[in-house]
C-alpha cells in the first residue's frame, strides 16, 4: 500500500474569506511536517476558489482537485467545466459520481462513466466515488450495487486500465453528512468485497480504495487503520481546520 489519501471534500461551502481562513489555519499550523510528508492530501474546494487554494498552499505538497467535471470536451454546454480547464488552473485530481451528484443532479452510472474516461484523457486523476442507499442496505443490495456502480467504468474501452488508474471512494450514501458513521469493520468488509471484484475482473488489487462517510477526529484512526481502507474522503469536518489536521496527523 502507498501513503494514506487523505481528501476533504468541501461541497458548495466557502468564500474567498473563508478559504483563506481555512487554508491559512492549516498551512501555518505546527502540525509535525512528517505527517504532511507520510500521506497523500487533496483537497477539492468549489471549482471557482480552486486558483484561490492553489495560490494559498503554494510551497505545501497538498493537492487540489475538483468536485465535478463535464463529459463534453469543449464547446456549446453553458455552464460546464472542462477538463483541460481543470487542468489548465492545476487541478490534479476530480471527484467523479459523488452520492449527492448521482442522487440529487441525477447523473446516472453512464454519465459518471462518461466523466472518469474525460478525466483520465486529460491527464487528471479521478476519484471515483461508489455506495449504496439505506433502502438498498436494508435490502441486502450492497454488493450488487457496488457491483454495478464499477461495471459501468469496466465497460469503457481498456476499462480495467481505466480502473487501475483511478482511486475508488466507497461512500455509503446513509453515512453522508448524517454524523453515522459505518463500523471500521463493515466498511473494511466492503472493501475487501470491491477487491476481490477487481481481482476477478483484471484490475490491479492494489488501486486504492478509501473511506468517506461522517469520517471524524474519533473515527478516523480506526477506519485508516483497517486492512483494506487506503484512506478517507472527508466532507465537514474538511470545513474545520482543528478537525482536518487531527484527522492527518492520527492517520499519518
Ligand atoms: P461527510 O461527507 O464527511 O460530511 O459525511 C463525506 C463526503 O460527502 O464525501
Amino acid at each position: 500500500m502507498g501513503k494514506p489519501i487523505i481528501a476533504g471534500n468541501w461541497k458548495m461551502h466557502g468564500s474567498l474569506g473563508s478559504i483563506t481562513q481555512l487554508l491559512t489555519a492549516m498551512v501555518s499550523s505546527n502540525l509535525n511536517p512528517k505527517a504532511w510528508e507520510s500521506s497523500e492530501i487533496i483537497v477539492f474546494p468549489p471549482s471557482l476558489y480552486i486558483s484561490h487554494a492553489k495560490d494559498l498552499l503554494k510551497g505545501v505538497n497538498w493537492y487540489v482537485g475538483a468536485q465535478n467535471l463535464s463529459n463534453f470536451e469543449q464547446g456549446a454546454y453553458t455552464g460546464e467545466t472542462a477538463a483541460s480547464m481543470l487542468r489548465d488552473i492545476g487541478c490534479s485530481h476530480v471527484l467523479v459520481g459523488h452520492s449527492e451528484r448521482r442522487h440529487i443532479i441525477g447523473e446516472s452510472n453512464e454519465l459518471i462513466a462518461q466523466k472518469y474516461s474525460m478525466a483520465l484523457s486529460h491527464k487528471l486523476l479521478p476519484i471515483l466515488c461508489i455506495g449504496e442507499t439505506l433502502e438498498e442496505r436494508e435490502a441486502g443490495e450492497t454488493e450488487s450495487i457496488i457491483a454495478k456502480q464499477l461495471k459501468s467504468v469496466l465497460d469503457l474501452p481498456n476499462g480495467a486500465a481505466a480502473l487501475n488508474k483511478g482511486i475508488i471512494a466507497y461512500e455509503p450514501v446513509w453515512a453522508i453528512g448524517t454524523g453515522l458513521s459505518a463500523k471500521a469493520k463493515d466498511a473494511n468488509a466492503t472493501h475487501s468485497y470491491i477487491r476481490n471484484w477487481f481481482s476477478k475482473n483484471s484490475v490491479d488489487e492494489s488501486t486504492p480504495i478509501i473511506y468517506g462517510g461522517s469520517v471524524t477526529p474519533d473515527n478516523a484512526s480506526e477506519i485508516a487503520s483497517s486492512s483494506d481502507i487506503d484512506g478517507v474522503l472527508v466532507g465537514g469536518a474538511s470545513l474545520d481546520p482543528n478537525k482536518f489536521l487531527e484527522i492527518i496527523q492520527c492517520i499519518s
